[in-house]
């Protein structure tokens, strides 16, 4: 049987680089990208499996970025089956502190990163007459903490959980699906970047006294990717952080 085609955004590190892997090892053939050249090469080294692994540098809050990965997944692999928008940045700053330009990077490349990578890829599996999107959020959306000062990276994260519900009931009757993944805190340099040394310590976030780890994700990812009847859904991953809290 033909393998099929992922494009994974923000793949150089963490969840995304995961993913990448996980598709890897299950066959398919994948895109990575990342905004850092240097990164991202660093990876596509890594990973291995060249005959089936192609990679795209660019910043994703330009719109060229996703036409392009489109167009290497089609040119390379003649289409695109799955596409994972999970290139993301996030960090905390006082909502009082935030000024406009701090705002729109959240907005750029978050948001509007996941909105036109979405649009080219959909664009291809109408033409397909089948897809699956799979956005990256978090469950701060749904489940917010006022000790960790989010605004920005949370507004622009609710915007994809909405974006994601939207698109599918837009597409689901061309048999594209569009899902959404929502983390709670899964291990990866992102809390580094976040100014949290430990992660480990936020631990007591979740019902389970444990973080996620990136294979966590990814398997969810391909839960998602091969499922033929789920769509328009918000999957937490969360070690249980929505359902409820620990006494202290
Ligand atoms: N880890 C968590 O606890 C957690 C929780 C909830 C949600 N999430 C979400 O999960 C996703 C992955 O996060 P992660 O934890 O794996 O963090 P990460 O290790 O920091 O990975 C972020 C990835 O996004 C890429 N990236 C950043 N800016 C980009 C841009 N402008 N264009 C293209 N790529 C860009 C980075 O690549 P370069 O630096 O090489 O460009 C990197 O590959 C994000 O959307 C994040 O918000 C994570």
């Amino acid at each position: 049987m033909k393998s099929q085609t992922i494009i994974v955004t923000g793949a150089s590190t963490g969840i995304g680089k995961a993913i990448a892997g996980l598709f890897l090892d299950n066959g398919y053939n994948v895109v990575i990208n990342s905004a850092s050249e240097k990164n991202l090469r660093a990876t596509f080294i890594e990973l291995g499996h060249h005959e089936r692994l192609a990679m795209v540098t660019g910043d994703i809050s330009n719109p060229a970025t996703g036409k392009l990965l489109v167009e290497t997944a089609v040119s390379r692999f003649g289409e695109v089956n799955v596409l994972i928008n999970n290139a993301g940045i996030f960090e905390p700053k006082s909502f009082l502190e935030v000024d406009e330009q701090y705002l729109d990077r959240f907005l750029s490349i978050n948001l509007k990163g996941t909105f036109f990578t979405a649009q080219a890829a959909i664009k291809q599996m109408l033409l397909q007459g089948e897809g699956s999107v799979i956005n990256i959020g978090t469950v701060l959306v749904e489940h917010a903490i006022g000790g960790f000062p989010a605004t920005a990276p949370v507004a622009s994260k609710g915007g994809i959980h909405a974006l994601t519900r939207q698109l599918a009931t837009e597409f689901g009757k061309n048999n594209i699906r569009v899902n959404g993944i929502a983390p709670g805190i899964i291990r990866s340099p992102l809390q580094a970047k976040s100014g949290v040394d430990n992660a480990d310590s936020l631990a007591g976030l979740h019902l389970l006294n444990r973080i996620g780890e990136t294979q966590d994700v990814a398997e969810l990812a391909l839960y998602l990717a091969k499922s033929n009847f789920v769509s328009g859904e918000i999957i937490n991953i969360d070690g249980g952080h929505i359902a409820g809290h620990h006494m202290v």
